[in-house]
């Protein structure tokens, strides 16, 4: 499967010649990880189909730009209504996605992440069933792992007053689990969340042929932003009807 390169131009590439050894834990400030996040969008700049993001990012470059970027960062971030919908699972889905992880010198799977407010985690999804996944879980005083849980659980308190404490959490990342990079999944509630904290340092972004309607959910949702967030295109490359933009905060 290959990749054409439309910016900068170039000869067709396989998936795993642009999207790994990206190093992106090189470009980490001091207190936090550099943070990427990876959406798929409609040509109308929607996150679903039905409520579903399934039916956008469906396609063959798509799938191999998602799970290649997970090889690439030291964590994944996704909200819980995303982890919930999405049931999410191992993080590194297969061997040869571990294999990469290790060659550039992480751990076999990524550290999962999740920040709950309500303290209403979504421990009934694949992730947590997993004996060899780690999940750092960010939730309010009181919250408790149900005993059948079979990954590695990090519970860190949330202070009551924090509303979330996107930098505080992030922050934590790093200190206290040594997250250099982190790869925000979504959803539209949290991303909106983060770029508003200011914690969102790239956008890979699969633009897909079609378009959603107006009852679907935008990629970004929530919080206002002060001005729009200048971006600077990285790369474009294309498949089939679809486009893989990697821009960077400029
Ligand atoms: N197209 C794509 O690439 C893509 C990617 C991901 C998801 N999706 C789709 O997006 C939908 C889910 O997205 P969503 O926007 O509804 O939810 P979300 O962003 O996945 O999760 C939102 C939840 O995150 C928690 N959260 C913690 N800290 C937060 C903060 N500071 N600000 C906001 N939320 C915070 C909240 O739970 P508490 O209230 O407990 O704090 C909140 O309910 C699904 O349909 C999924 O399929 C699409």
């Amino acid at each position: 499967m290959e990749f054409a390169q439309l910016h900068p131009p170039g000869p067709p590439v396989e998936p795993e010649a642009v999207y790994t050894g990206l190093a992106l834990e090189a470009r980490a400030p001091a207190d936090r990880p550099y943070v990427v996040a990876n959406f798929v969008s409609s040509s109308d700049g929607k996150a679903t189909v039905h409520g579903r993001s399934g039916p956008l990012g469906g396609s063959d470059g798509d799938r191999a730009s998602f799970h290649l970027l997970r090889t690439q960062v030291d964590a994944v971030l996704a909200g819980t209504e995303t982890m919930r919908i999405e049931n999410y699972g191992r993080l590194a889905r297969d061997t040869r996605f571990e294999e990469i992880r290790v060659a550039e010198g992480r751990e076999q799977q990524p550290l999962g992440v999740l920040i709950s407010r309500s303290g209403r985690i979504p421990f009934g999804i694949r992730l947590f069933a997993d004996r060899g996944s780690r999940v750092a879980v960010y939730a309010p005083a009181g919250t408790a792992v149900p005993v059948e849980c079979e990954a590695d659980v990090l519970l860190h308190e949330l202070p009551d007053d924090s509303g979330g404490d996107l930098p505080g959490v992030v922050g934590s990342l790093r200190r206290d689990h040594g997250v250099r990079s982190l790869l925000l999944e979504g959803g539209p509630l949290l991303f909106g969340a983060m770029l508003a904290a200011g914690l969102v340092d790239e956008l890979f972004l699969t633009l897909a042929p079609a378009i959603a309607g107006g009852a679907e959910r935008g990629v970004t949702a929530g919080a206002a932003l002060p001005e729009a967030l200048e971006l600077e295109l990285v790369w474009a490359l294309q498949r089939g009807g679809h486009l893989f933009l990697r821009y960077v905060r400029r």
